[in-house]
């Protein structure tokens, strides 16, 4: 396998959560009501799975080693874009958090701005994903070769690994804190 076949594999499952939170939007936008515990668990997929494991993977390691490169002015760009891509996402989960919490307090405007976020999550992150398999990936992989590229994979296989890890600390410490 390619190191981009991991990544690619994680895109599908981003895709199918997404079309889950798209289908919970379409009932809930009627109903003008939402379960914040399905908000929760978009989150949290959102951000250790989506965020923490996958855009991890390649800005910790793929993007790390392309910066190694000398990449054409197109690929450096495109980089970048994805980059801003990452951190515009992590600002809307932040407000979906924050919204999410306001709901759940009992304020029920805060319905309009849950479903802006997860609306805007939708709509936005698939053309992501098409700009990272269709354009990026491909064009990334001409720099390494064949050595470089199962280096990155066996890297990506060692940071996965220790995800669940993190992940698990994370909520023991948050817990022993309180
Ligand atoms: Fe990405
Ligand atoms: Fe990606």
């Amino acid at each position: 396998m390619q190191a981009r076949g991991p990544l690619m594999i994680e895109h599908r499952l981003i895709e199918e959560m997404l079309n889950v939170i798209k289908r919970t939007l379409e009932h809930v936008e009627q109903a003008q009501a939402i379960d914040p515990y399905f908000v929760d668990t978009a989150v949290d997929f959102i951000r250790v799975y989506a965020d923490r494991t996958h855009h991890g993977k390649e800005e910790d390691i793929m993007f790390r080693d392309l910066r190694k490169k000398q990449l054409s002015k197109e690929d450096r760009l495109l980089m970048d874009e994805l980059i801003e891509d990452h951190i515009f996402s992590r600002a809307t989960t932040r407000a979906l958090v924050e919204a999410n919490m306001r709901y759940r307090e009992g304020n029920k405007a805060a319905f309009g701005e849950v479903a802006a976020c997860l609306k805007t999550l939708v709509e936005f992150y698939p053309k992501h994903i098409k700009k990272e398999d269709d354009v990026f990936f491909p064009a990334a992989r001409i720099y390494f070769s064949d050595i470089e590229d199962q280096a990155m994979l066996n890297e990506f296989w060692e940071f996965d690994r220790k995800m669940i890890h993190e992940k698990y600390k994370a909520i023991v410490k948050e817990f022993a804190e309180k």
